[in-house]
């Protein structure tokens, strides 16, 4: 199924595309998964005989019992969301000993993190970003201004508490001078951490190393991106973006191994476009079409709860994502929520300034005014789909016309949510 030895599955559109579904089927034919960016925002759902799990922190492949799964350094982790979703994933009766493994450079997302996120969006009059409120920004603000606190330090528990009681005693001050809130008691979070050390302290290693070794032995990776290549912090639609680089290309510097050890990557998208949050977003439907797509997709979103916006595949998209992740293949998710609508549409470029523009431009997306290309519309029972060529002649017309514009190869196709629904071309 997987040729080669480490693959990359990363997120065309704005986040949501189904990677969680999709990473976990090439995960059955791996040996390892790796988180490279992001935490807790993320929400990735895998459904499997019957179950249904949303991973947010933990590599999304780690219901496959034979699997390790891997937190890279370029993550941050709230390490409350980190037990209760191990935890979770023991009372479905997955075994996950020796099979989680963090790398000790992550960065540590506090209970201040999270209220700073709060209360920022709350107080902001103008650009409000629509966070998913778990604390990603002021975390990684903090790394980068370099007065984070890591996972690895939780070896010395003494320092971790001094370093940790400072940074309580600075953040406090922010919340109660500028956000005007009660302070936040370090106590009970240093008692759970105190509590649970031994158990994080058995998960840490350097996982740059790990990943390093097993691709050196012929080991099969599964890169799993979160958020999209929109929401990247340089390259998506700033600053309506989130707060790490969710892109291929950063796959090396945030696990920490060469670059040429990613031989392969592909591109997730669904067969529509979805946001969730503000920001920019060209091919957006707030008619009733928005609505049948938000309401049979059920587009809410997996961590925060709230609707998804939705709107037309964007094809400009798709080629920039392309060409920043150097993806050549697609796997188009959630065909089956397109069925039955009256009318079929795909962009296909833009207008702006009376000129045509044929790639998204994040920074003009405000005024981009897509292109539109009608399709027949198809009305299709998935259900009996056991192969491409079970799809309906405007299905596939709908698939050919996606494989023209963007230049990429439709490598699958996916149905419906269930693990074994995927629909390969070859
Ligand atoms: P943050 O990552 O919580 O700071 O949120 C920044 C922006 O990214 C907001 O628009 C969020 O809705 C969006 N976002 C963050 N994580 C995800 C995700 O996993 N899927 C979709 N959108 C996300
Ligand atoms: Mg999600």
């Amino acid at each position: 199924m997987i040729k080669s030895n480490s693959l990359a599955i990363i997120g065309a559109q704005w986040g949501d595309e189904g990677k969680g579904k999709i990473v976990d089927f090439f995960c059955k034919y791996a040996d390892g998964c790796v988180r490279f960016q992001g935490g807790p925002n993320a929400g990735h759902t895998v459904v499997f005989d019957d179950k249904r799990v949303i991973f947010h922190q933990l590599p999304s492949g780690l219901t496959h019992s034979h699997l390790k799964g891997y937190i890279a350094s370029g993550c941050i982790i709230d390490l409350e969301v980190l037990k209760n979703e191990i935890e979770e994933l023991k009372n479905l009766g997955i075994d996950i000993k020796n099979r989680i493994f963090v790398d000790y450079r992550c960065h540590l997302i506090f209970p201040f993190h999270k209220e700073i996120d709060k209360k920022r969006e709350e107080l902001k009059k103008g650009v409000k970003i629509g966070t998913t409120q778990k604390g990603i920004g002021p975390c990684y603000e903090d790394k980068y201004q370099r007065i984070g606190i890591r996972i690895g330090d939780l070896k010395d528990f003494s320092l971790f508490s001094e370093k940790l009681k400072q940074e309580f005693l600075r953040k406090n001050y922010l919340l109660m001078e500028i956000y005007e809130v009660p302070p936040i008691s370090e106590k009970s979070y240093l008692n759970f951490v105190k509590e649970n050390r031994e158990f994080f302290l058995s998960l840490i290693t350097d996982v740059s190393k790990e990943v390093y070794e097993e691709l050196k032995k012929g080991k099969k990776i599964i890169f799993e991106g979160a958020q999209g290549t929109l929401l990247d912090i340089n390259f998506g639609t700033y600053p309506y973006v989130t707060s790490s680089s969710t892109i291929a290309g950063s796959i090396s510097g945030q696990v920490g191994i060469p670059f040429n050890f990613i031989e392969e990557v592909i591109g997730v998208c669904k067969a529509y476009t979805t946001r969730v949050g503000e920001g920019p977003f060209p091919t957006e439907l707030t008619n009733e079409i928005g609505k049948y797509l938000q309401e049979k997709g059920k587009e809410f979103g997996a961590t925060t709860g709230r609707k998804r916006r939705c709107g037309w595949f964007d094809c400009g998209i798709i080629r920039y994502a392309k060409r920043i992740n150097g993806f050549e293949k697609l796997i188009i998710t959630k065909i089956d929520i397109l069925s039955g609508l009256n009318e079929l549409k795909i962009a296909n470029g833009y207008i702006y300034e009376g000129n045509e523009i044929d790639e998204f431009i994040p920074e003009l997306a405000y005024h981009l005014e897509p292109k539109y290309l009608e399709l027949k519309p198809f009305n299709q029972d998935f259900n009996k789909v056991k192969s491409y060529k079970d799809f309906d002649e405007e299905v596939l017309e709908f698939l050919n016309t996606i494989e023209r514009l963007t230049g990429c190869e439709i490598w699958a196709v996916s149905i419906g949510e269930k693990r074994e629904d995927i629909i390969f071309k070859y």
